[in-house]
């Protein structure tokens, strides 16, 4: 019988991690590399992701860092390649780097909107799409997209970005049923309130310092909408993409998987 470390662990496995150097991409790759895989870091903060990398290489795993802007094909391709050329292939890509877009639809201006269809949505599909061939060179493997739960729950000033995650929720189902036969997993996950640099935008005083009055008042309100009064940390929404990218993992394909304390049923 296989231990729980190799059903659950990544040992030996190498993946690709955009939004390295901050929140949920960071998480994931330190989990990652916890669990035994060779990490590649990618990020517009190349600076970031490399104290990432350092970090990780510090604790005894193995990462590079690599600065890429996600809605350039070119520089998805470029950072997937290294997967190949540092550690000789790739099992998994995690599909992180995300921006928001704050904004009623009525009034979206169209450059701020194809920018973030770029990030969110096209360099979704870059990073998928330069991940297959090395994928299926394995005989398969696990790409992991991030949705939100803002596709279960409309709020008023955040549809373009709603728009983009929704279009990721689709990519991910279509994909999966077309690349099943390489032995290629697809999923997404759909978190929740969770406390990064993405939540605490809103919350922070002009100097750039926490507003702590506003924070408490955040995690008051998220709490209030979660039955086991919960508001998600980094780390919640890496131990699932963990399960998914792992063995654990391998009945798992084309869903959205939601890590959100039980928000979007209401309380
Ligand atoms: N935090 C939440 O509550 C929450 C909820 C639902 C979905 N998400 C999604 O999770 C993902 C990660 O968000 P987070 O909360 O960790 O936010 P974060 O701001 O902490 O991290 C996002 C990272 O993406 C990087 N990035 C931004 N644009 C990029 C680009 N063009 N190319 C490469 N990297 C880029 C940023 O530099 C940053 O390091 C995003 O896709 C976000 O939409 C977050």
């Amino acid at each position: 019988m296989r231990t729980l470390n190799e059903v659950f662990g990544l040992a030996g496995r190498v993946a690709v991690v955009t939004g390295a150097a901050s929140g949920i991409g960071r998480a994931t790759a330190e989990v990652f590399a916890g669990a035994g895989a060779a990490v590649v870091l990618g990020d517009l903060d190349a600076e970031g992701a490399e104290r990432v990398a350092a970090g990780i290489r510090a604790g005894g795993g193995r990462a590079v860092a690599q600065g890429v802007d996600v809605a350039k094909r070119s520089e998805v391709e470029s950072l997937v390649a290294r997967a190949a050329r540092d550690f000789g292939g790739l099992d998994v890509i995690c599909n992180i780097a995300g921006i928001p877009c704050d904004g009623r639809l009525e009034s979206l201006d169209e450059k701020a909107f194809d920018r973030i269809l770029g990030i969110n949505l096209k360099g979704v599909l870059y990073g998928c799409q330069a991940a297959i061939p090395l994928l299926a060179q394995r005989g398969g493997g696990s790409i992991l997209n991030v949705s939100s739960g803002a596709i279960d729950l409309p709020v008023a000033g955040y549809g373009a970005y709603a728009i983009t995650k929704a279009g990721v929720a689709q990519l991910t189902a279509t994909l999966a049923q077309e690349v099943g036969d390489r032995g290629i997993r697809v999923n997404a996950i759909a978190p929740g309130a969770t406390v990064t640099a993405f939540t605490e935008r809103h919350l922070k005083n002009p100097d750039g310092s926490m507003n702590q009055e506003a924070f408490a008042g955040f995690i008051t309100k998220m709490q209030s909408m979660s039955p086991i009064g919960m508001v998600g940390e980094a780390v919640d929404q890496a131990w699932l993409m963990l399960y998914l990218a792992s063995e654990a993992g391998r009945f798992c394909t084309g869903q959205v998987w939601r890590a959100n304390g039980g928000s979007t049923h209401g309380r």
